[in-house]
């Protein structure tokens, strides 16, 4: 059995970290997004492989996962010419597919039991099936009417709070047959949640769901990607390196220097190479990446700094975002949500 993950999309709500660094690749802790995809895909012994659908920046995807080898799955990249949306992706990446796939949105992280998901796809003989998750407010995402019997009877993208009929949404998450992809035409932009789901209930087709509880999140914005870190450190996903760690959750490397007179309070994740010089302060919530240097007196808070940033004395730097090899100055105080792509510089007294 094969499995497409979509990570084909530009990104844009996570600009500016996006701009060098392509969504499924940005980093949780020190690991590329995608590999926790894998994880999930992993759980399945049939999936043997796993065809990536990239448009944007596929080569950096590909110098980091190559065939797979090492995350421990049989990796194919497929790269669209143009952005297909997100059903002629589906098509383009499973031309010549002759069993059921498992598609899943680049961009999620859950602990659905996928393979519950495709017994139920089987058992009910489905043409599709799809995850479905509560969300407190549906409109950022794919709306799932759903009958007693768990078949699906509408789709609504993104819909208008006056459209708001139930909280369950679309988690990104399907088990598809190829026969169906007939009614996606080859070579234009087409999408699976506007057009292609719609498409199956309009034609009675029987299209499943399979309603889940448990932990499910999208990255896609700066909050949701510093919500998936506090989430980890809070043990309510698990994942390395925290898992098992008593709470408060501290993770420091090895070879991190964290100086005589620096205090640092968990939960929190100090990578290798870091360095924390005296009087620094990091607190609660904090993820410092590779050879990333506080210096005296500065103070991080609930804030996620990528590889090789420095901070310099008294700088502050509180609910933010740091992309790599950003240099703030003294004094400077970063706060209220920034989000500072790579190589930012902040001038001595900044206030961003
Ligand atoms: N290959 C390819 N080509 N991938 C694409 C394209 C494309 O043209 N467009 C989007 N994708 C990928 C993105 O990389 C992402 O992994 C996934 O398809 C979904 O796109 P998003 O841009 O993240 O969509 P969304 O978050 O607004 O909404 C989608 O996800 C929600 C759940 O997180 C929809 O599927 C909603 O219905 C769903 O609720
Ligand atoms: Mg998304």
């Amino acid at each position: 059995m094969k499995a497409i993950l979509l990570a084909g999309g530009k990104g844009t709500r996570l600009r500016p970290l996006t701009i060098h660094t392509p969504k499924p690749i940005v980093p949780i802790f020190n690991r590329p997004f995608l590999h926790y995809q894998l994880d999930l895909l992993k759980q399945v012994p049939e999936i043997d492989e796993v065809i990536l659908s990239l448009n944007y920046q596929p080569r950096r995807i590909e110098e980091i996962f190559g065939d797979g080898t090492e995350a421990g799955i049989k990796i194919r990249y497929v790269v669209e010419p143009v952005p297909l949306g997100t059903a002629g992706a589906v098509k383009y990446a499973g031309d010549n597919l002759a069993e059921s796939v498992v598609v899943v949105n680049g961009d999620v992280l859950t602990e659905v039991d996928l393979a519950a998901v495709i017994r139920l796809h089987r058992e009910r003989h489905a043409r599709a099936t799809i995850v479905l998750t509560p969300v407190e407010n549906p409109t950022a995402y794919g709306l799932v009417e759903t009958d007693t019997d768990g078949n699906v009877r509408r789709f609504l993208e993104k819909p208008k709070p006056d459209e708001v009929t139930t909280n369950h949404i679309n988690a990104g998450i399907y088990v598809l047959e190829p026969d169906t992809f007939d009614r996606i035409p080859k070579d234009v932009a087409w999408s699976i949640e506007r057009r292609y789901f719609p498409s199956l209930v309009e034609r009675g087709e029987t299209f499943v769901a399979f309603v889940y509880g448990g932990y499910w999140i999208d990255i896609g914005t700066p909050e949701k990607y510093s919500q998936v870190h506090r989430d980890i450190m809070d043990g309510r996903f698990a994942a390395e390196p925290f898992r098992g760690l008593p709470a408060p959750r501290a993770s420091v490397a090895p070879d991190a220097r964290i100086e005589e007179g620096a205090t640092v309070e968990g939960p929190c994740f100090i990578d290798e190479g870091v360095l924390i010089k005296t009087g620094a302060r990091v607190g609660p919530y904090s993820v410092i990446g590779r050879q990333t240097q506080v210096e005296e007196d500065a103070s991080i808070d609930a804030a996620i700094l990528w590889p090789n940033c420095r901070v310099s004395r008294d700088a502050t730097v509180r609910n933010a975002i740091l992309g790599r090899n950003c240099h703030l100055g003294r004094n400077v105080t970063v706060d209220g949500g920034a989000v500072l792509g790579d190589k930012t510089t902040l001038t001595d007294y900044t206030r961003a």
